[in-house]
């Protein structure tokens, strides 16, 4: 299984798709909402899945493709060995509105979850992140790394909100105002895949986020590790994530910032 081939294949898919989601971005939008009133998808979301998909079945027809709108694809979960985890659109609520900030992810990961490979793209900016375990990470080819911000005061973090409206409160709003007075900025923008592509080569030093799914963290989680930084749950633990409790940084920050998630800070 050689990891940068189907590096390489994953990133020529992503630019297609990339050019499928644009042709939809910026005009009027069908969309229809799925667990809550807040979580929706568009026409945008499914024309990207089904080309990923499609393309991704055909490269790969022993791997199981879990897509965020359609479930599972391709080969059977109960046979196959490796799994694509994909989002069409992560930021579809920005995507909806017309605001530039959303982002394809797609990871291909063991069945215990360990992603191997990621690619991730900003199709309004036509930037790639891309990774593979073992092999670093890179922005439009070149190599990124996180940032050497050492301390929480010249730290720009970033987080998320999840969509059910009865557990926004308990899962975020303590963190989110305890970071505020400590931090140079806290910001949300509204894609998890791209928030921790932009931790990856620096422009973030921390995110942090909970009830995430993996179609829109194990992409992000490779990149961050791969360009040298640090990804946990709340406890501070790096095996076994699947979403529900992320904490990434560049390494310098982690203890920080678990201590002000945990509310010891
Ligand atoms: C959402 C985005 C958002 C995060 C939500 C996700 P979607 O994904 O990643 O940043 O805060 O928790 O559900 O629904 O736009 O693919
Ligand atoms: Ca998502
Ligand atoms: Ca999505």
């Amino acid at each position: 299984m050689n990891l940068q081939v189907i590096r390489g294949t994953a990133t020529g898919i992503i630019q297609q798709a990339g050019a499928e989601v644009m042709l939809h971005f910026g005009r009027p939008h069908t969309e229809q909402t799925k667990s809550s009133v807040f979580d929706i998808v568009t026409e945008g979301d499914r024309a990207a899945e089904r080309m990923i998909s499609a393309a991704l079945h055909e490269a790969f027809p022993d791997h199981h493709i879990v897509g965020e709108e359609s479930g599972g694809m391709g080969a059977p979960a109960q046979t196959a060995e490796y799994f694509w985890y994909i989002d069409p659109i992560d930021g579809t609520a920005n995507f909806a509105n017309n605001i530039p900030f959303f982002s394809i992810s797609m990871a291909l990961a063991d069945r215990d979850l360990n992603p191997l490979v990621a690619v991730v793209m900003n199709p309004v900016s036509r930037e790639v992140f891309s990774a593979a375990a073992g092999h670093g990470a890179t922005r439009n080819g070149e190599p990124i790394q996180v940032s050497t911000t050492d301390h929480l005061s010249k730290a720009i973090v970033c987080s998320g909100f999840p969509y059910d409206p009865d557990t926004h409160a308990r899962t975020n709003i303590e963190p989110f105002v305890a970071f505020l007075p400590l931090v140079r900025g806290v910001r949300r923008f509204g894609s998890a895949a791209l928030e921790l592509s932009f931790v990856g080569c620096g422009r973030l030093d921390g995110f942090w986020e909970t009830r995430l799914n993996p179609w829109d963290c194990l992409a992000g989680i490779l990149l961050v590790r791969e360009a040298g930084g640090k990804v946990t749950d709340y406890s501070g633990s790096e095996t076994g994530l699947t979403g529900a409790e992320i904490v990434a940084s560049n390494g310098l920050l982690h203890e920080a910032m678990l201590r002000v998630i945990n509310g010891s800070s």
